[in-house]
């Protein structure tokens, strides 16, 4: 029988979090032993948000060795950039003309963008529809991600589902994803125990420095009310079984900068192994970027055969 498949993709817009890592990229090394694994830097995703080419560039490079240094295997895993695969741009044109505005405006990114007034690009409004053509493209079986991302899957699976309504001819074109979010770090709080995001910069670098570590650790909002607190809990949890945890809160109860100092050396004795390996794979910058390009040729492969098929189907093939 052949292997399941996953796929899931990271935005090359800023350094990633402990949020990022337990809520998906975890899961991607997890699954990658079992699994066929497609996994990408969303650069034209990040777009929306990046206008600075130099940044872009070095978010990409760095992107990628984030996903090396977490111990995803080239040789398992197809890695690749979405902005080299040009067939993800086209077939989300093609989803475009299937899709309707009042359904797109339903989607969370959009409603909160409007509600805060502001001017939303059509890249923002189309966003979910590019994620589609980059989930569905591949026929994954399952996409590891975050709880903030479950609508987006959700939408892939309608717009597969009308897509094999409106071409296929009984047959089904594009598989139905589905989503895989683990309970436990669904949302991951950060710092001000809102949900851990660059946006709010309330994050935790996944190759933090250990003096960075501190300061993140040090900036952690705790109340006033004596007994445990909440928002270093929240974050502790990530590194200790909870059992062990409480136990130690317990025993510990209204020492906030104990607590917080025994958080430091947890983070650094998780972090620390995982930014020695980055700076392994920084060494060799065009190594790296081989692996890259070899992950899009296979890619593109896969990619350019599923076009072929949905170009016969909607009969731009004469
Ligand atoms: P991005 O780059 O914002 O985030 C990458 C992954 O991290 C997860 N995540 C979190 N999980 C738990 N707690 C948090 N605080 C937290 N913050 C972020 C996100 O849910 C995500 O899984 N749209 C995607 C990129 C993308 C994609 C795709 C993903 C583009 N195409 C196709 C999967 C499949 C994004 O912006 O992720």
């Amino acid at each position: 029988m052949s292997k399941k498949v996953f796929l899931s993709g990271v935005q090359p817009s800023g350094k990633p979090h402990i949020g990022n890592y337990f809520g998906a990229m975890k899961q991607f090394v997890d699954l990658q032993n079992e699994h066929d694994g497609y996994v990408f830097i969303a650069d034209y995703h990040a777009l929306h948000s990046l206008r600075n080419p130099k940044e872009m560039k070095e978010n990409i490079k760095n992107v990628l060795l984030d996903y090396l240094a977490i111990g995803l295997d080239p040789k398992k895993v197809t890695f690749f950039k979405q902005s080299d695969i040009s067939e993800h741009t086209e077939l989300a044109w093609i989803f475009d003309t299937i899709i309707t505005m009042p359904y797109l405006m339903r989607a969370h990114a959009f409603k909160d963008a409007e509600a805060k007034n502001k001017e939303i690009d059509v890249g923002t409004f189309n966003y979910p529809v590019l994620m589609a053509a980059d989930i569905l493209m591949y026929g994954p079986d399952l996409v590891p991600v975050g709880a903030d991302q479950k609508q987006h899957v959700e939408i892939a699976r309608d717009i597969a589902e009308k897509f094999n309504n409106v071409y296929g001819e009984g047959s089904q074109i594009f598989k139905l994803p589905e989503p895989m979010i683990l309970k436990e770090v669904a949302i991951v709080l950060g710092t001000d125990g809102r949900k851990m995001s660059k946006s709010y910069n309330n994050t935790i670098p996944l190759f933090a420095e250990y003096e960075e570590i501190k300061k993140c650790v040090m900036s952690i909002v705790t109340d006033s009310s004596g007994g445990i607190p909440q928002n270093v809990y929240a974050i502790h949890k990530l590194f200790r079984p909870e059992e062990e945890l409480k136990k130690i809160y317990a025993e510990k109860s209204g020492k906030y900068k104990e607590l917080k100092e025994m958080l430091i050396e947890d983070l650094e004795k998780f972090i620390a192994p995982l930014r020695e390996r980055r700076k392994e794979f920084a060494k060799d910058i065009p190594k790296a970027l081989e692996i890259l390009k070899k992950g899009g040729e296979k890619a593109k492969i896969v990619a350019s055969k599923k076009m072929s098929e949905v170009r016969e189907k909607i009969g731009v093939n004469i």
